[in-house]
């Protein structure tokens, strides 16, 4: 356990990674996600905005979309890159394969570098449910230019690649015995261990979190990220 100031350990944004963030309400995933989304440099971003709260910041003036989408648009200057606010319609029948339409926009064509922000991963990535492009997202992301940053609240009811297949797990307050359970399971750290850092990280105060870091296959202790 290593307890580190931001930005360390350093994201390689040259590198297509998923990036998952559990915890209960207002503990802190939006913000660490938005600070990761608003920090990676050199890739046009999308936000798929679920719940219309998804917001980058106005500094990036993103292009709003709405309605299907099956292709990002072009950027407006080759140089700059574009950041792209889509905003899902929840009343429409077609809801959820619109958002893994969303997501296949984001994978094709597969040279064009893009970072998604889904704010609300149990919509994008249902167990069980999980559409086309989503599926093709935790598969074989590698394949493709595509990076994701996925919140949620719980992992329950998410289809475990969404975190089986991260390289990164932020792990704020997760109080849930079953919830801990279930992560420690799929990102092979014994439960026991994982709930004692875990009690660990919440006595040190709001906004603090666990991250499991695949590659090292190690835990670290963050303290609340800064904002920008
Ligand atoms: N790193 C931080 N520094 C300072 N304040 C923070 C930080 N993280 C979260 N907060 C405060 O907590 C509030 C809730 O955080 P956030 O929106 O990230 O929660 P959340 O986990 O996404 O919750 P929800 O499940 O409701 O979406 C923020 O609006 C902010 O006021
Ligand atoms: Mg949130």
């Amino acid at each position: 356990m290593t307890e580190t100031p931001w930005p360390y350990p350093l994201v390689d944004p040259s590198a297509n990674q998923i990036f998952a963030y559990f915890g209960r309400k207002g503990s802190g995933k939006s913000v660490a996600a938005r600070e990761h989304f608003r920090a990676w440099p050199d890739t046009d971003r999308l936000v798929i905005d679920i719940n219309g709260d998804a917001d980058p910041g106005d500094d990036l003036n993103a292009i709003v979309l709405r309605g299907p989408l099956v292709q990002l648009p072009p950027r407006r200057d080759s140089r700059v890159p574009e950041t792209f606010r889509w905003i899902a319609d929840p009343k429409a029948p077609s809801f959820h394969e619109d958002i893994d339409k969303a997501i296949g926009a984001a994978l094709f064509p597969r040279d064009r570098k893009v970072l998604i922000w889904i704010d609300e991963a149990g919509e994008a990535f249902p167990a069980n449910r999980t559409g086309p492009n989503a599926r093709l997202l935790l598969h074989q992301s590698r394949h493709f230019a595509t990076s994701a940053l996925l919140c949620g609240p719980r992992p329950k009811g998410l289809d475990p690649l969404a975190y089986a297949q991260a390289d990164r797990v932020t792990m704020f307050d997760v109080p849930s015995p079953l919830d801990r359970q279930r992560l420690a399971e799929t990102i092979g750290i014994p439960a026991a261990k994982l709930s004692t850092v875990m009690d660990e990280t919440k006595r040190k105060g709001d906004h603090w979190s666990t991250m499991y870091h695949a590659n090292e296959h190690r835990l670290y202790r963050l303290p609340p990220f800064q904002l920008t």
